[in-house]
């Protein structure tokens, strides 16, 4: 069996990623409506902004990201282990399993359960699910490592593997509540602790799930489309342990200026700093591939997609820093600045990465030697592009003007504008976002339909690798 790759799982997960993609944008989309036209919250509960928010980013991240994370993982494992996955079954129950919380989370999210904790809203027993799952997701994973036919461990496992194991710890350390009833909890921390706790969860998921297990695509999938060996291995393997070392200890800037004692913050601004190397560390290995190869960027799509998340990744990353530094962040903190630096990661670095490893999946697994229309990936880079400068562009400014509202004194002390008079001030920029988050909609659509024409009466449900080489 072991000459035989399982890759029905990668393309049930591949396609997931499309589906959930246009479906997590378009919420996206809405809710960047409802900022500009607030009349369109319809005076429905259900279809509030307060509901669809979370909905959004539960379907971005763990819909959307987590199934390109699930195909990615998958397929690389494989084929960097040159072995089959551990156990088809449970591989199967991973992706049957993720649907279904996936699913629960879009019926009661907008019924309005929630634990009231970002990115970790969804109620205990969904909790569970998601627990279950993850922990065959593991086994999968390293079931496969350790029947490798290979000596070494490709470092984009490393990534993976990271990925995996601090989501569980996180899941399980903030998840820890006390049931209530069928469809409410409370978390079993109280004040700031709980804060702590709930940050902690919040930074290390943009470290381990927004930015490690991306890394581990960025390892397999550019040297191999670019047809270039990684730049410097070595580099490869310092950025992996700095990095996964220091992310542990940021999460307190999203906490700076609060209860939490001042000594903690500061040890987060720190470390948040601190973490500018390693991110660049990985950024230039990514870059740095291609050299001698520039000149594939003119002409394959697909490697612009991942180059230009790499630039996404880097500007992401020396922004984040600066924003941790407790001066910068008493400007921006609850301003549409922070919503910038999350999009400029979301959309340019998790969007395009994802959509580039896709990409390079999709004809393998279709038995294709290529997409169905290289000119409609090309399409999509570009709209997407232009929706991604758009979007951040406007929320920088919308931010930055936002924090000088709000600070501006009269020389009597008196505040010079009320918060209304910065609503309406941002009302044009949230014209802007929607423009340019419809158009990166509009991009996941063509890359749908480009998608549906690629695998349309193509049944390769189990490929064999003298298959593959054909791709
Ligand atoms: C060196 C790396 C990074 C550092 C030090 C960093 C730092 C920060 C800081 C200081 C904030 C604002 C906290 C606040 O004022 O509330 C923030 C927010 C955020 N960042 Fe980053 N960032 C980094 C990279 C990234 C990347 C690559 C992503 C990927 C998408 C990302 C996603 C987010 C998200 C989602 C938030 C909003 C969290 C929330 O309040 O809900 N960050 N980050
Ligand atoms: C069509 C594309 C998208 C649009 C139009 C969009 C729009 C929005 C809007 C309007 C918000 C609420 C902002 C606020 O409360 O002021 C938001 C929040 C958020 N979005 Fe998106 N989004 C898109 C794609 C994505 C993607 C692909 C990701 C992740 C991979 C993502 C991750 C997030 C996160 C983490 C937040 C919460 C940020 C925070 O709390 O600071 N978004 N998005």
């Amino acid at each position: 069996m072991d000459q035989h790759y399982n890759y029905k799982v990668v393309k049930q997960f591949a396609v997931a990623t499309v589906v959930w993609g246009v479906v997590g944008m378009l919420v996206g989309v809405i809710i960047a409506a409802q900022l500009a036209w607030p009349a369109l919250n319809l005076d429905i509960p259900w279809l509030t902004y307060g509901r669809l928010r979370p909905l959004h980013t539960n379907a971005v991240i763990f819909a959307f990201g987590i199934c390109g994370l699930f195909a990615t993982s998958y397929y690389v494992v494989q084929r960097t282990c040159q072995v089959r996955l551990f156990s088809d079954k449970l591989a199967a129950f991973t992706f049957w399993g993720w649907q279904a919380v996936i699913l629960s989370a879009v019926v009661t999210l907008p019924m309005g359960f929630t634990r009231g904790k970002e990115y970790a809203e969804l109620e205990w027993p969904i909790s569970i699910l998601i627990a279950v799952v993850w922990i065959a997701y593991a086994v999968v994973f390293f079931g496969t490592i350790i029947k490798r036919r290979v000596k070494h461990i490709y470092v984009a496992n490393w990534f993976f593997a990271a990925y995996i194991i601090a989501v569980t710890i996180l899941h399980v350390v903030n998840g820890m509540s006390m049931p209530a009833s069928a469809f409410k909890s409370y978390s079993v921390y109280a004040g700031v602790q709980d804060a702590m706790i709930q940050w902690w969860y919040g930074h290390n998921a943009v470290g381990f799930i927004l930015t490690a297990g991306y890394l581990g695509m960025v390892y397999y999938f550019i040297p191999k489309q670019a047809e270039r060996p990684v730049y410097s291995y070595r580099l490869s393997i310092v950025h992996f342990w700095a990095l996964i070392f220091t992310y542990m200890w940021a999460g307190p800037h999203h906490l700076h200026y609060t209860a939490l004692p001042d000594w903690t913050q500061s040890i987060g601004m720190v470390f948040s700093l601190v973490l500018l190397a390693p991110s660049w560390g990985g950024m230039i290995n990514g870059m740095m591939t291609l050299s001698g190869a520039w000149h594939k960027l003119r002409t394959d799509p697909i490697l612009k997609f991942l180059i230009v998340s790499l630039s996404f990744y880097g500007i992401a990353t020396f922004e984040g820093p600066m924003m941790s530094i407790k001066t910068i962040n008493a400007l921006s903190h609850y301003t549409d600045w922070t919503i910038a630096h999350v999009h400029g990661g979301a959309l340019g670095w998790v969007g395009f990465i994802t959509m580039g490893s896709i990409y390079y999946l999709l004809p393998r697994l279709a038995g294709e030697h290529k997409m169905y229309s290289t000119k409609l990936i090309d399409l999509h880079f570009w709209v997407a592009t232009i929706g991604i400068v758009l979007y951040i562009a406007a929320m920088w400014i919308a931010g930055v003007m936002q924090g000088l509202m709000w600070r501006a004194v009269n020389p009597d002390g008196t505040l010079t504008y009320t918060f209304a008079e910065s609503v309406k001030a941002t009302y044009p920029y949230y014209v802007v976002r929607f423009t340019g988050g419809f158009l990166y909609l509009s991009g996941m659509c063509v890359m749908a339909y480009n998608t549906w024409m690629t695998l349309r009466n193509r049944d390769t449900a189990v490929a064999r690798i003298p298959g593959l080489e054909l791709a």
